[in-house]
């Protein structure tokens, strides 16, 4: 059944323009730990030997301790285990009341410094253990511009809440929800340096879009649909100059997107497919990132059992990853074209819903019959793989909360990698784990292609449920044009915490797989995709 316009609930005039997300701000300061005004001051304590030891960057807080404060933290029983958090008055001459110690795990070898990664999180578990604070010192081991980078991301990031209550502009802090931490202040740091302040700018446009990504992606799918997410894609683009083209239900139609058309007709929230674009006169790459944009995911006729289906509004996931990529590229101002491709839409059981054994007729006029209408991400994903295509770029990268059984193979934290060309694909897991994004390379085994062949169309939209998250990429590979090098992640474990919070990342949306595409975007402006 289609309503009239009139009645329409979905459109985006129906949706209040939300609170712009509380913003924690970034300082650099070059003050002591103990000088510092602040609620707390965060210092790192790592595991020793025998007893945990206070990691360099305290040492102010240290002396105001008479030089025990690695004896008063193991009193308290701490270890300098990851993740731990031990809270404790200060002593005198330290201006913040309380003293933040949070572990960072083994004590790195001699010489090495910690690793970025550990430094993100034990930053990020401070951050939110700080929620609801105005301000926090961070006195952690920063040795240079590029470990004041990774604990501002890491502080940053863990810094987040979603207040956008109903998600309609009323805004849902309570007693229990404070906000986040406002202040982040790293001390120790070098405020004037160029390093410095590029490390500081670059992680706070950076965590502001993860931050747009996990809201986006939190919302609910009453409020977030097709039309109210491309509205949010333009009115974005505007601020920031890019470019946006939105194709409605009937520009599809007429532009023959059977796959992102075929999902989204039984939902009374019609579809859109989005090209959002970042230019740089200077550019000598183009990258296509094309995003899985499914505002909810009920599977369609194929309907999914209770039990599968609460979480489904996190199935846009991958489209709030290209669309934050492509605004963080414009304010870092990278030299690199980036066209990012968002395919819309609600999968929904209906009247007009597709049926299994229905055969669409895809963008570019291949044929797909439809055995399962829940297999519905790869159909509106390769309509918008054949579109990017035809504009030949560098490479496309296409990012999607595509298959079950990806998180069945890699568990709730880490995402796939297919590609049609190893070396890019080993590129992509390196900038993934450059990022602080954990990954693994899948194969596209040549032996499951057979699983998806169809007696009456080019192609079925499920085969072989063994490696289904292979034969998933498989059936993607088919929609990429001769000569383009394309990579694939499959993002359906990270992309929604469902258990409780860990080192930066909150419950809910992540933000998966934005850091990692920023990451790809400046490889590229480098020229330097390996
Ligand atoms: N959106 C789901 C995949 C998913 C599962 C995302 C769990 C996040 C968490 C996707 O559209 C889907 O339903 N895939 C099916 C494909 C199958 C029918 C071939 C699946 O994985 O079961
Ligand atoms: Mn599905
Ligand atoms: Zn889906």
């Amino acid at each position: 059944m289609r309503r009239g316009a009139a009645y329409n609930p979905y459109r985006p005039t129906n949706y209040r323009k939300r609170d712009p997300t509380t913003v924690t701000v970034l300082t650099l300061s070059t003050s002591s730990a103990a000088a510092l005004r602040a609620d707390a001051v965060v210092v790192g304590v790592a595991k020793g030997a025998k007893s945990p030891v206070v990691a360099a960057g305290a040492e102010a807080v240290d002396k105001a301790f008479g030089g025990k404060l690695a004896a008063v933290l193991e009193t308290l029983g701490a270890t300098g285990a990851e993740g731990e958090v031990t809270k404790l008055p200060s002593a005198s001459g330290l201006k913040a009341p309380v003293v933040l110690a949070v572990g960072l795990g083994e004590v790195p070898a001699k010489g090495d410094g910690y690793d970025a990664e550990t430094l993100r999180r034990a930053a990020g578990v401070a951050s939110r253990a700080l929620s609801g604070s105005k301000k926090g010192a961070f006195a952690l081991p920063i040795g240079s511009a590029a470990d004041a980078g990774a604990v501002a991301e890491g502080a940053l990031l863990g810094a987040y809440a979603y207040d956008k209550g109903n998600g309609n502009g009323k805004n849902a802090k309570d007693k229990k929800n404070n906000g986040p931490l406002a202040e982040v202040a790293l001390v120790g740091t070098k405020p004037r340096d160029k390093e410095y302040k590029a490390a500081a700018e670059r992680a706070t446009a950076l965590v502001a879009e993860v931050n747009r990504a996990r809201d986006l992606i939190n919302t609910p799918s009453n409020v977030l649909t097709p039309a109210v997410f491309a509205a949010e894609a333009v009115a974005a683009a505007k601020e920031h100059g890019l470019k946006t083209e939105v194709l409605d239900e009937k520009a599809l139609k007429k532009g023959g997107y059977g796959g992102i058309l075929g999902v989204g007709q039984g939902s009374d929230a019609p579809p859109r497919l989005v090209r959002i674009a970042y230019t740089h006169p200077k550019a000598e790459k183009t990258l296509a990132l094309i995003g899985k944009g499914i505002t909810y995911d009920s599977g369609g006729i194929s309907l999914k059992p209770a039990g599968h289906n609460e979480t489904m509004k996190c199935d846009m996931s991958g489209a709030a990853a290209v669309f934050a990529t492509v605004v963080a590229a414009a304010k870092l101002g990278l030299r690199v074209n980036l066209t990012g491709w968002l395919a819309l839409a609600e999968n929904m059981p209906s009247g007009s819903a597709t049926r299994p054994g229905d055969v669409l007729s895809m963008y570019g006029g291949k044929t797909v019959e439809v055995l399962n209408t829940d297999a519905e991400g790869r159909l509106v994903l390769a309509d918008a793989i054949t579109r990017a295509g035809e504009e030949k770029p560098d490479a496309i990268v296409d990012v999607a909360t595509l298959t079950g059984a990806m998180v069945l193979a890699l568990g709730n934290r880490t995402f796939g990698i297919m590609s049609n060309d190893e070396a890019f694909r080993t590129t992509l897991h390196e900038i993934a784990e450059e990022a602080g994004e954990q990954s693994w390379p899948m194969p596209l085994p040549s032996d499951l292609r057979k699983s998806i062949d169809s007696p009456v169309a080019d192609l079925a939209n499920m085969g072989e449920r063994m490696g289904g998250g292979l034969v998933a990429g498989i059936f993607l590979k088919e929609f990429v044009a001769d000569g383009i090098t394309w990579g694939h992640l499959d993002i359906a474990g990270p992309a929604f915490n469902e258990s409780g919070p860990f080192g930066y990342t909150p419950k809910g949306g992540t933000g998966s797989a934005v850091r990692t595409l920023v990451r790809l975007a400046e490889r590229a402006a480098d020229g330097d995709l390996g």
